[in-house]
């Protein structure tokens, strides 16, 4: 019996915007998230400019990346600005005590991560040491960042920066709960009115304070977050890492049977009841949604790859990954009245990356293409979508089969977010496209030869998006054949 599902759009009802910063990304000192991944120095034989490899900026544009998260996760809170200004040859050494003790060189600081957005054309949001420095660190920093005049800007203009940068997102700590300090939740909120009070940017000039959320389903930290800091920021995190067993042993990021990616998969599908309370809660306090739910860290996490160093959290990047990334992004974007930014971890070399790197040579990962074929989604508006599909299950895991989301994008078309996570069946899908006429539909489709497929420094095409042929309008209804184990994103004029 061939499965089949049913959708339902109403075109004519115009959602919320999908923000294109549910596309951010998050890079970390880490491994080789940053030194190897971006920054190779002037003097590196592997083309860069200005330091930055030429290669991962021209895939970063290609991207469309809105907003990158930097310096940490929990190096954040660690971390010194002060260390990373000035002439190069004169910044401190340090060891990177949180990611596998070895030494920072301070290379890439301020002035490198905020000429490296600008490169790429995204938006900077410095994630704040909250834990283990005063605020008065931090107001200078983003004094430093920002103010036109004044002995900050001075020293940012001896630096070689005379012009302030935008710097559109500040964080207030990160995981406060752990890494960032091991705060109680009533410490937190605290803490974050204290450091959150110092933050000055020049008038007319807007800054989102960000401040650290909670993990997974710790609805107290919301709630008190909410409760009795709510007034002094402006988005709040949320993180969730989806792991297929547990913390000690997390599986493989290449080596896995298909009960271990079903596992998976439904592991990824609690980030949508955890999104739901957790907005629950803010609706209380703040029913007029002014507070951004900020998804911050989100990402697949499995055991590094074998012959790397543990502290480094590099894995390779599947055909799972993949439909990981697209069940991730339409829940966002079923959620876009409140998340209104995500930053997948992390970018490059790091957990579930979009880029690859070794020496000289580059590599684009299944997660990679989710996000290129997603590109139309930046800043569309969401359309309301009622979906009835089967249900996939393996060996005690089950979830829908099939997910789906659908919007209206700038370019005026209708854009069809599909996922077939069925890694033996194909599903046939019938939608009903409530307030339109349409006339014809083309597409793009991203699936391969096994679950496990991924691409390598050898094979870098394994995995990539081709002309998808299976979607057709008949009778004014739209009718597809999803492949299995697929991701489909369709284009309906
Ligand atoms: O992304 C890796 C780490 O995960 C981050 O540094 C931290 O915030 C989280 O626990």
């Amino acid at each position: 019996q061939p499965l089949s599902a049913s959708l339902t759009i109403q075109a004519g009802q115009p959602g919320p915007q999908v923000n294109r910063q549910i596309f951010g990304q998050f890079a970390e000192h880490l491994g080789a998230g940053i030194y190897g991944g971006i920054w190779v120095g002037e003097n590196s034989k592997i083309p860069n400019t200005r330091g930055y490899r030429n290669d991962v900026l021209q895939a970063l544009r290609d991207l469309k990346v809105p907003v990158i998260r930097w310096p940490g996760g929990c190096f954040a809170d660690e971390y010194n600005w002060r260390e990373g200004v000035g002439p190069r040859a004169k910044r401190p050494v340090k060891i990177n005590t949180h990611w596998g003790g070895v030494t920072e060189p301070n290379s890439f600081g301020t002035h490198e991560f905020l000429d490296f957005a600008e490169l790429v054309g995204a938006e900077p949001y410095i994630s704040g040491n909250v834990g283990s420095a005063p605020p008065r660190e931090l107001a200078e920093w983003v004094e430093y960042v920002t103010s036109p005049a004044g002995s900050l800007a001075s020293e940012r203009a001896a630096n070689g920066r005379k012009d302030p940068w935008k710097l559109p997102y500040i964080g207030l700590g990160n995981e406060l709960w752990g890494c960032g300090g091991n705060m109680r939740a009533e410490y937190a909120a605290d803490v974050t009115r204290r450091y959150s009070t110092f933050i000055k940017v020049p008038a007319g000039v807007r800054i989102l304070k960000s401040a650290s959320g909670p993990s997974d389903e710790d609805y107290h930290w919301m709630e008190v977050m909410m409760r009795d800091a709510g007034r002094y920021f402006d988005a709040i995190g949320l993180h969730y890492y989806t792991i297929t067993k547990n913390w000690r042993v997390k599986g493989s990021a290449t080596v896995f049977d298909e009960s271990e990616y079903a596992t998976t998969l439904q592991a990824t599908m609690r980030m949508d009841g955890f999104i739901t309370k957790h907005a629950a809660i803010m609706d209380k306090y703040d029913p007029q949604k002014r507070v951004w739910l900020a998804v911050d860290e989100w990402g697949t996490w499995f055991d590094t790859e074998p012959g790397t160093n543990p502290g480094f959290l590099y894995q390779q990047n599947t055909l799972r990954d993949a439909i990981v990334a697209a069940l991730n992004i339409n829940i966002f974007t079923r959620h876009a009245d409140r998340i209104k930014m995500a930053n997948i971890a992390q970018m490059i070399n790091v957990l579930q990356a979009m880029i690859l790197t070794k020496d000289e040579k580059m590599v684009l990962t299944p997660t990679y293409h989710v996000f290129e074929m997603f590109k139309a989604y930046q800043d569309a508006t969401a359309l309301p979508i009622d979906v009835k599909s089967p249900w996939y299950s393996k060996d005690g895991s089950t979830l829908p089969a099939v997910s789906a989301t659908a919007v209206r994008g700038k370019d005026g078309l209708m854009h069809i977010g599909l996922v077939n996570v069925d890694p033996n069946a194909a599903v046939t899908v019938t939608a009903e496209l409530a307030g339109i006429t349409a006339a014809s539909v083309t597409g793009r489709v991203l699936t391969a030869p096994e679950i496990n497929t991924h691409n390598t420094f050898d094979q870098p095409t394994a995995v990539k998006p081709a002309a998808f042929t299976g979607a057709s309008i008949e009778a004014g209804k739209l009718k597809v054949v999803l492949p299995a184990k697929s991701v489909v994103m369709l284009d309906v004029q």
